[in-house]
């Protein structure tokens, strides 16, 4: 079982140890190289997002991965999150993701979720088919459609209302 709780500053050498994954650094925006200032500042006061917070697995309350809240624009909330490798395959991506649209239903200025994945991350596509999100054929056709880095990516989405 996973649960979601806030960011502290106690996480920095955990995510510092998890962002080294070539996973993580291939299919998000953290930094590259990672480094540990970028994990104590991430800790400490989160990298932009309007909310962010840890995916913990409450067995042992080992913090297994982040999910966040990038933007919310006309009603579009749109989310990014990995789970380290010490992990996966156990629940933790769907299942924060799941908690994240619960939380993300109750908010009165979103109507719908998305969430852009590479055409290539397919664990990334299976986690958010988990739970209900389907493909948008008309949302951006990039992971970052504003920055610098454009790769092919579909854009998957969940209507809240
Ligand atoms: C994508 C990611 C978040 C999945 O997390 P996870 O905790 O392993 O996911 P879950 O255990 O909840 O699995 C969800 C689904 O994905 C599938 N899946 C997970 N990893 C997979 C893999 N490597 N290959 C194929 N399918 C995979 C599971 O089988 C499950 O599918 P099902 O519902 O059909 O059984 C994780 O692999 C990760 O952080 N990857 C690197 C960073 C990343 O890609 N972030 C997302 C950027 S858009």
């Amino acid at each position: 079982m996973f649960v979601l709780r806030d960011l502290s500053p106690a996480d920095a050498g955990w995510i510092f140890e998890a962002c080294q994954d070539s996973e993580i650094q291939r299919w998000t925006l953290v930094p590259r190289p990672y480094t540990r200032e970028h994990a104590e500042d991430f800790a400490a006061h989160g990298a932009g997002e309007k909310r962010v917070w840890v995916v913990e697995r409450s067995a042992d309350h080992r913090g297994v991965g982040v999910i966040g809240v990038h933007t919310v624009i006309d009603g579009v909330a749109d989310i990014g999150y990995w789970i380290a490798p010490w992990g996966r395959r156990a629940g933790a991506g769907s299942t924060a993701v799941r908690l994240v649209t619960d939380e993300l239903s109750a908010w009165d200025d979103v109507t719908s979720i998305t969430a852009r994945i590479a055409v290539t991350n397919i664990a990334s596509q299976a986690t958010v088919r988990r739970v209900g999100f389907v493909v948008d054929p008309d949302g951006p056709a990039t992971t970052c459609p504003d920055g610098e880095c454009q790769v092919d990516a579909v854009t998957f989405r969940y209507v809240v209302r």
